[in-house]
This record gives structure tokens, sequence and C-alpha cells, in this order.
């Protein structure tokens, strides 16, 4: 296994990881429980992201979910870790308006969460709330790509920097980079421009969809571990066969009921 990283992962760490060529790992986490193991299995960032909206809420996009229900999660997440870097993600609709809402929401979601940085979506349309945030003292994460907040603009789930955009995608890294971002997320990214962003830029690249090339990887904790129905996209590596195990789980539990197995003696006071 490799080494785990022997010390609390601040932002500086995602920079010297960068600069010695080690690449890291981040995954999404949106309760205690989870956020404990992925913490103690060496996982140096984790994202409370807005995925939250479809991967717990059950509303179909992430445009949906509010800084109040993000909130929770964020504090239950950064409050079982003791090592990981907790980044929570700024919402739809509360850093667009301007610079000034991002700030007085970005201090709103740090005092109540007590995580370590924040992430929100746009390269060029967010420098302005990227740099309000940094000039406050707080971390900001960018985030480029395909970003799922605008997902009707770009006419769905798609890969982006293609053809003409591809001067665009490497113009709001540049900006992102510029506003202060210690870090910046690519998503579903043609790997080759990945990796030329990830070479052109000082600050840690972070790739989902974006192919080897990125200093980071980063996956949705229920696509990695198996917990949706149907083939996993492209870009995901199942670990586990989480969905499987606990269908077969529960069957068995109802058997055990049904036939008298559960509870036994055992099980008694
Ligand atoms: O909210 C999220 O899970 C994300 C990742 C896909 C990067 O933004």
């Amino acid at each position: 296994m490799e080494e785990l990283t022997p010390r609390i992962v601040r932002t500086s760490t995602l920079s010297e990881f960068k600069a010695a060529g080690r690449k890291f790992s981040c995954l999404t986490s949106y309760d205690a429980l989870t956020a404990g193991a992925f913490d103690e299995a060496g996982i140096e960032v984790l994202l409370v992201g807005d995925s939250a909206a479809d991967n717990v809420l059950g509303y179909s996009s992430t445009l949906p979910i509010t800084i109040d229900e993000l909130i929770p999660f964020g504090r239950a997440v950064a409050g079982a870790t003791q090592r990981s870097l907790v980044v929570v993600d700024m919402p739809f609709g509360s850093y667009e308006t301007g610079a000034d809402d991002a700030l007085a929401n970005g201090i709103r979601i740090m005092k109540l969460t007590g995580a370590g940085a924040l992430k929100l979506e746009g390269g060029e349309r967010s420098a302005a709330a990227i740099s309000a945030l940094v000039t406050a003292g707080i971390p900001v994460m960018g985030h480029i790509g395909f970003t799922p907040q605008s997902v009707h603009a770009l006419g769905g789930f798609k890969v982006q920097g293609r053809g003409d955009s591809r001067e665009q995608l490497i113009e709001d890294a540049l900006a992102v980079e510029r506003a202060g971002a210690f870090a910046v997320v690519l998503e579903l990214v043609p790997a080759e421009l990945a990796s030329e962003v990830s070479a052109m830029l000082s600050i840690p690249t972070i790739g989902i969809g974006a192919g080897a090339g990125t200093d980071g990887q980063i996956l949705v904790w229920t696509d990695f571990a198996g917990l949706h129905e149907g083939k996993p996209r492209k870009f995901v590596k199942r670990y586990l066969e989480l969905r499987e195990n606990l269908v077969s789980a529960a069957a068995a539990y109802r058997n055990d009921i049904a036939s008298g197995v559960f509870p036994s003696k055992e099980n008694e006071f």
C-alpha cells in the first residue's frame, strides 16, 4: 500500500505532492461513517460535494441542493476526519450573483461546517468569486470542464474542451489559478488536454474522467463503491459491489427473520 501521509493534509500538502510528482486521491463523502473510513484509509481530500443532491437527497441533478441542506453533511464529514482535507462545495446559486454573495455564503459554510476549504464551479466567470474568498482567507478549489451545475447550458453530460472549446478550457484553468485557487478539478476533459493543463499550472489538478495525467483523482464515493444500479460510466472504476452486497445481505436478513434464525439466543439479553 502507498505510504499514508504522515500528518494533517493541508492545501500546502497538495502543492508539495505536485512538486514531488506524488499523486493524491480524493473521494466525496457526505456522512461521518464513510468520512471516518476514507480518512483512515489515507484519502487525502474528502469532498462534501453538491453531488449529495443526487446521491443522498434523491434529486435528479445537483441544482436543487441548498446551503442549508449541505451544511449538516459538511459538519458530519469534518467532525469525523482527523487527517484528510475536507472541502465543501458551494451549491448552485450561492456564488453566481457576485463576489459579495460568494463571500457571505462562503463564510457561513466555513463557520458552520468546520471544513478546510470550499469548491466552486466555473473558470473565468467565477474568478471574482474565487478571488474574494481567497482574499478573506478561505482556500478555494476550482472546478472546470464539465460543471454539473451548468448541465442544462452544456446540453447534458458531455466531454468538454474538444475542438473550439479547447482554448477556453485553458483560459479557464489559468483564470482559476490567477484568482488564487489552491487546486482545480478537471471533469470530463480529454486526457491529453488535461495533461497539458496539469503541466501548465503550478497548482494541482484533480481529474474525474480526465485521464491519468492530472496530479490527483477524484471519484464520487457511491460510484467507486458500486452503490448504483447498472453499468458504471466509462471513467469510473468500482472497488466494491456494494449495492449487490447490500441487496443480498438484506435478503438474507429477511429470510433469517422469516425462518426464525434471527434473533437467536446469542442476541438475547
Ligand atoms: O459534487 C461532486 O461530487 C463533484 C465531483 C464530481 C468533483 O463536484
